[in-house]
């Protein structure tokens, strides 16, 4: 069994992908399958942690030991993220949060022919990471993000640490098959502290207990 390290802390981490109503039947969406998330919250509780995982549409089984809510768009998620984070000693966002949604939902299906839209418009969803930092709920709080870039890894990873003013971004290289969906993760933990830490690949899992030490790392000791 896993050390109990995280015993006594609470985390709230999020999973999978939200999905933004187009109408009653339709979505935009993305690919990502909740796994990396699961893995962190599962990893979590065998660390001793008090987990509330946060899923987005995940086809995966609850991972014993946490308390799951979930939540359909980025909207839903902010809201349930926000209540969860206040005596939350560290926040995980593994979800993959769409940046936009339709800018109306229609009520009802839309139908071939006259209403037939050309396009659809789309407005910027609430970012919920940038939230969590700009009004911190207390100090100590370990904040965390994860980025998938498929160039320049480090140049966007580093720029994108800053823009979100997070403590870790754990950087996946994605693109030929690589991350999304797939059972395996490779990926670099950029500090906003200047450091880099090459997670190599290997199982979700790994990377997620690797994530949990460098977490551990930065927790306040009391
Ligand atoms: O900007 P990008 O989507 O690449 O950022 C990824 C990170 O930001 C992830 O941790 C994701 O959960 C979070 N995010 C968010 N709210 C958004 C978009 C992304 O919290 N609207």
């Amino acid at each position: 069994a896993a050390e109990p390290d995280l015993a006594g802390r609470r985390v709230v981490v999020t999973a999978g992908g939200t999905r933004e109503a187009v109408d009653p039947v339709r979505f935009l969406g993305n690919r990502s399958s909740g796994r990396q998330g699961y893995a962190l919250a599962a990893t979590a509780v065998a660390r001793g942690a008090n987990v509330v995982l946060v899923s987005a549409n995940a086809d995966l089984a609850d991972p014993a030991g946490a308390e799951v809510r979930r939540v359909g768009s980025a909207r839903e998620m902010r809201d349930v993220v926000l209540a969860e984070r206040a005596n939350a000693d560290a926040v995980v966002m593994a979800a993959a949060v769409a940046d936009f949604r339709p800018a109306t939902s229609a009520e009802s299906k839309i139908k071939k022919g006259a209403d037939q839209p050309a396009t659809i418009e789309l407005v910027e969803n609430p970012d919920i990471l940038a939230e969590l930092t700009r009004e911190r709920a207390h100090d100590h709080q370990v904040i965390v993000g994860f980025a998938a870039e498929t160039d320049n890894v480090l140049e966007h990873g580093r720029a994108k640490l800053a823009r979100k003013g997070c403590d870790l971004l754990v950087v996946n290289q994605v693109g030929e098959g690589r991350a999304f969906g797939t059972e395996d993760n490779q990926a670099v933990a950029l500090g906003a502290d200047g450091s880099a830490v090459d997670i190599p690949h290997g199982p979700k899992e790994d990377l997620a207990d690797r994530v949990w030490d460098l977490v551990g790392g930065r927790l306040a000791v009391d």
